[in-house]
């Protein structure tokens, strides 16, 4: 479904949240099944994307009831740790859709149980790679087998006897990181992970919340067995990736000043602000004092003129998502951006440096692609193009969102392939952008 995105008559204005965060609520639904109880999941994100995480634990036998509006998951027959049984030929499908993180996480977390799956997804996930996670898996013992091509989904897990490992993330990814400490949860000894720079650590956080025997030091984060774990009742904050995104188009409008209630605030999450503040954005954060798993608060922007920045590691994991908005930001900028180190974009739910500097020039703007990054060169006067860009998102929700961002701050609009793929994480994100041209709600 295409989308013709018009620039903006007016500015945004007002008070709105955003749905709860995507990588917090996949990991609420693929830990609750461990829990001694059932947990509750309040602010879960009703999305594409967490709800093929949702499916899987169904499909594996978590018990899943909604309850005044929260989500109710407990391990109900959710298979316990050991080998998958002989003489059983029952395969359990899962079809990940377009979800990473439900694919990779679903693997740690299966490797050691007594089961046998089949793995698949759509086909941007099925050109993403998973050797990563099936390689260090394999050296705990886990069997896996591609089905198809080598080092990518489809694939079938049976459940094994794990013994844990030591081990050094060659790239810094959350998703890797979180696989192999789900596996160490159902493997013999101890398992620590090393080299996750800045990624995102929600996974250590409500492992830990959980009562999960854990050590932390400048080794990595390490887990021991034992289940079954501590149940919780968790509110999934705002999810900071989609704020972003209505943070930045606030900064791009003339006379917007917003404010976003209740978004994570969670450094390995926030980086992005911190880039905008750098590029002179008006920005304040007004965090919550209360204590939760996750920190909490408010942050407001308004309009005014940009900078250009560099960026590179190790900041890079922390604001990996948020890059081709950055470089939508940046391209109304004074100045050139610089962005290195960040080649793992490419492997995301498109080649994301491609897909963004091919929009970009689309739009314009003069944008050299480098194979870690770009380089952008910022027209602060307004992008070039005067009739409607027309826009590929390669099915990707971060593209189709950072270029409608970039369409409401254009002079002849922008026109979107696709745009209903917002839906993996955002699916009122339209609504919402609406909302705040009218001036927001108060929530
Ligand atoms: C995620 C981690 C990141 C991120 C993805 C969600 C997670 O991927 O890009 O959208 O929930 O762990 P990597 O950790 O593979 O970089």
């Amino acid at each position: 479904m295409s989308r013709l995105i018009e620039p903006s008559q007016g500015p945004l204005s007002g008070t709105v949240s955003v749905p709860g965060d995507k990588s917090v609520s996949h990991r609420a639904v693929l830990f609750a099944p461990l829990a001694e109880g059932p947990c509750r999941i309040r602010g879960w994100l009703e999305a594409e994307d967490t709800g093929r995480s949702l499916a899987a634990v169904e499909a594996l036998g978590a018990e899943v009831r909604r309850e005044d509006g929260d989500l109710v998951v407990g391990p109900g027959r959710f298979p316990g740790v050991g080998a998958a049984p002989a003489g059983s030929t029952e395969v359990v499908d899962i079809d990940c859709g377009n979800s990473g993180t439900t694919a990779r996480l679903m693997m740690g977390l299966l490797a050691g149980r007594r089961v046998r799956a089949r793995l698949d997804g759509d086909a941007s996930l099925r050109s993403r790679p998973m050797a990563r996670v099936v390689d260090p898996l394999r050296s705990m013992g886990a069997r896996i087998v591609y089905e198809g091509s080598e080092g990518q989904l489809p694939l079938r897990i049976e459940g094994a006897p794990l013994v844990g490992i030591d081990y050094r993330l060659p790239v810094a990814s959350a998703q890797l990181k979180s696989a192999l400490l789900l596996a160490g949860l159902s493997a013999k000894g101890e398992t620590r992970v090393a080299g996750g720079g800045l990624s995102r650590d929600h996974t250590e956080k409500l492992l830990e919340s959980m009562g999960v025997r854990h050590a932390t030091g400048p080794d990595g984060f390490g887990v021991s067995p034992g289940e079954p774990l501590a149940a919780f009742d968790l509110t999934v904050p705002g999810d900071p990736s989609s704020a972003a995104f209505l943070l930045t188009a606030a900064a791009l409008l003339p006379g917007s000043g917003i404010t976003v209630a209740g978004m994570m605030l969670n450094p390995t999450r926030t980086h992005y602000l911190h880039v905008m503040g750098d590029m002179e954005v008006d920005l304040r954060e007004r965090p919550d004092p209360g204590r939760a798993v996750e920190p909490i608060g408010d942050v407001l922007v308004r309009h005014g003129a940009l900078r250009a920045v560099s960026i590179r590691d190790p900041w890079i994991p922390a604001l990996i998502d948020e890059l081709p908005l950055l470089a939508v930001l940046a391209a109304r900028a004074e100045g050139t951006t610089r962005i290195r180190d960040a080649r793992e974009l490419r492997h995301k739910e498109c080649d994301r440096i491609a897909a963004t500097a091919a929009g970009l020039r689309t739009l314009g703007v003069n944008v050299t692609e480098r194979e870690d990054g770009m380089d952008i060169i910022g027209a602060p006067e307004g992008f070039p193009a005067t009739g409607p860009a027309e826009i590929a998102t390669e099915g990707d929700h971060r593209i189709a969102m950072a270029f409608a961002v970039a369409g409401l701050a254009s002079r002849g609009g922008v026109r979107l392939d696709d745009a209903a793929c917002v839906a993996v994480s955002f699916p009122d994100f339209f609504a919402t952008l609406d909302e705040l041209r009218h001036g927001g709600a108060a929530t």
